[in-house]
């Protein structure tokens, strides 16, 4: 058995805490002995409205069990107003779960500005508000986790889902970045694309298998990235059901050209399959790692 998961003196904000996934969390970070304050604007699937009984009701059942817990009914694109209430009902933050999310799903060619625009709002801005306000906490204190909640969505595109798909894997953009920033300050940064069954895909998933799609199977995956335990950072992990998957980048060997001659647009047809072909592919796990071909390919016709 690994060492127990504790987070007794850890103070947790989970954004969109009212319901689903993020209520899931809440629950098992609270059993887990963490501070939480549970923040959800309380609005519709699609963003509409706003009530302040969702995070409400996940704080008293928090309390009912024994745990530790603080409403918070701001939006995340007032993401400065969350962590101040979670500094002054808890005096810091250690964790930052950025989870809250809307849907306005529409074929590209019906896509309103309005629709984009509030996807981004909520999960890009909102994610990147939370996080900037607690950024300054946790480099000062030297620890910090941070959790973004991308999708499937994003990773491999979805029919009706390009305001969604942009900003889920958007967010990994954002992962990958903070987690090279935050390394130093021992802030640690991952990626989550969840599948649970939850009011944001019922009716989507059949109904044999959104009962089984339990959001409890997604938070013990969360609770572990927000833990001390947890060493991993720029991680990406696909989740649900009962299973848990990381995700990597893979790219082609690709194919090579004198760049002191350039090359025509015919060689790259030419050279297609070349370039399409994964047999021994890299895994760049950054930006060095990714020139690395091209580098060679320079050396390689260097006078
Ligand atoms: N359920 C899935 O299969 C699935 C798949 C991929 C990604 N996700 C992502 O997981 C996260 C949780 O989704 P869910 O399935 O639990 O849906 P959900 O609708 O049950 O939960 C989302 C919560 O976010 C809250 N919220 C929305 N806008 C907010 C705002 N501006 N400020 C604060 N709170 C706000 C909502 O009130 C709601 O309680 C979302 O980011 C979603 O995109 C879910």
């Amino acid at each position: 058995m690994s060492e127990s998961v504790r987070l007794e003196d850890k103070v947790v904000i989970i954004t969109g805490a009212g319901g689903g996934l993020g209520r899931s969390h809440a629950l098992l970070f609270a059993k887990h002995g963490a501070k939480v304050l549970v923040n959800d604007l309380g609005g519709s699937a699609q963003g509409e409205g706003a009530s302040a009984s969702a995070a409400d009701r996940v704080v008293a059942q928090i309390r009912e069990a024994g745990g530790i817990a603080e409403a918070n009914h701001d939006s995340v694109t007032d993401g400065a107003k969350i962590v101040q209430n979670a500094l002054d009902v808890f005096g810091r933050v250690d964790v930052v779960v950025n989870n809250a999310g809307i849907l306005r799903d529409k074929t590209f060619h019906k896509m309103e500005d309005a629709d984009w625009d509030l996807v981004y709002q909520v999960h890009v801005e909102g994610a990147y508000k939370v996080t900037r306000a607690a950024w300054p906490h946790l480099r000062d204190q030297g620890y910090g986790r941070v959790i973004f909640t991308a999708s499937t969505s994003g990773i491999y595109g979805n029919f009706g889902q390009s305001n969604y798909g942009m900003a889920k894997l958007g967010l990994y953009g954002l992962t990958r970045t903070l987690a090279i920033e935050g390394r130093k300050n021992n802030i640690l940064v991952n990626a989550i694309a969840p599948t649970g069954g939850t009011r944001m895909t019922e009716g989507l998933i059949p109904p044999q298998v959104f009962e089984q799609l339990k959001p409890e199977l997604v938070s013990p995956l969360v609770v572990y990235l927000g833990s001390e335990q947890c060493e991993e950072t720029a991680g990406l992990f696909e989740v649900g059901g009962g299973w848990i998957g990381k995700v990597r980048w893979e790219r082609s060997l690709g194919a090579g050209f004198d760049p002191r001659q350039g090359f025509s647009p015919e060689e790259v047809a030419a050279h297609w399959q070349q370039i399409c072909d994964f047999e021994g592919a890299a895994h760049p796990q950054d930006n060095i790692e990714a020139l690395k071909e091209m580098m060679q390919n320079l050396q390689k016709y260097a006078l």
